[in-house]
């Protein structure tokens, strides 16, 4: 399985399970992904399936050590006291005792009133559990440059991780670009763009050309691009081809036109707009 070193030295599985909308079969898909050889599995308080997702580690035959497990505080537990009663409630959920990835799942708005401090605040309390050792990393998400600016001139501890959106068509590179000067590990949520990009000509094309599928074309470029990739299925072929990529590399004339795509693709989730 390849990994990345995040700054503090832990080893991140470089593709993972993302899981946000699984909230059927989840212990059968979850299943099928550690059977397949999958090693990190995302999930979040909101996704609803974290008891499922403990279930199905339980019942596996893997070792709790040999899973890569993230989790995220969600938006109306910022604060202090809340991020730590809401991380302990993740804890038995995953009937586990530590998590190997923290994060704040949205940063406060910067319309919001005190934003620097709430965001801060619910970072102390992961650098503490950081500290006390019931979690392995720390990190944000969706957290845009203004977002990190102002945490990192705050936090003692700095995060080592921002998984945002990102995929053909949507690339984020201010925020990709700020975080690799800063020793940030990037995440991709959403790298087909849920599913949005399977038909896109180019992409298509391409996938065509390296005898691969759009999904297992855009997990490369991620790769390529120097991400961790989370790619989501419950279909058991696409979970196992997700994970085993052929042997290729797109080359550099082909990741030109696919960074130089119109914009396409997008959620539509501004982290500074959303109503959530
Ligand atoms: P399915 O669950 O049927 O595999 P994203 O990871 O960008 O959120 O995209 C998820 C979407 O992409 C889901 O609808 C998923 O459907 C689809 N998908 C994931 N992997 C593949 C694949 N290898 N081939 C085709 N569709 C895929």
């Amino acid at each position: 399985m390849s990994t990345k070193t995040l700054i503090n030295g832990t080893k991140i599985p470089t593709i993972g399970l993302g899981t946000w909308r699984i909230t059927e079969n989840v212990e059968q898909t979850i299943d099928t992904a550690l059977q397949a050889g999958y090693e990190h599995i995302d999930t979040a308080v909101a996704y609803g399936n974290e008891e499922a997702i403990g279930r199905a580690i339980k019942a596996s035959n893997k070792n709790r050590k040999d899973i890569f497990l993230t989790t995220k505080i969600w938006n109306t537990d910022r604060g202090y006291e809340k991020v730590l009663k809401s991380f302990h409630e993740s804890l038995e959920r995953l009937q586990t005792d530590y998590v190997d990835l923290l994060l704040l799942h949205w940063p406060e708005k910067t319309s919001t009133e005190n934003w620097e401090a709430i965001n801060a605040s619910s970072w102390k309390a992961l650098e503490e559990l950081y500290l006390s050792g019931k979690v392995k990393a720390i990190g944000v998400s969706n957290f845009m440059v203004v977002h990190l600016n102002s945490l990192l001139k705050k936090c003692s501890i700095k995060p080592m991780v921002n998984q945002i959106e990102f995929h053909p068509g949507y690339l984020q590179e201010e925020v990709v670009t700020f975080c690799k000067e800063h020793s940030i590990e990037v995440e991709a949520w959403s790298p087909i763009g849920s599913g949005r990009l399977l038909q896109h000509p180019l992409l298509k094309d391409l996938a065509q050309k390296y005898h691969i599928s759009v999904a297992q074309l855009c997990i490369q470029f991620a790769l390529q691009n120097g991400l961790i990739v989370l790619p989501k299925s419950t279909n058991p072929t696409n979970i196992k081809n997700n994970l085993h990529l052929p042997k290729f590399i797109i080359d550099d004339h082909d990741m030109a036109l696919i960074k130089n795509m119109e914009e396409t693709g997008w959620s539509g989730l501004d982290p500074d707009k959303v109503d959530f």
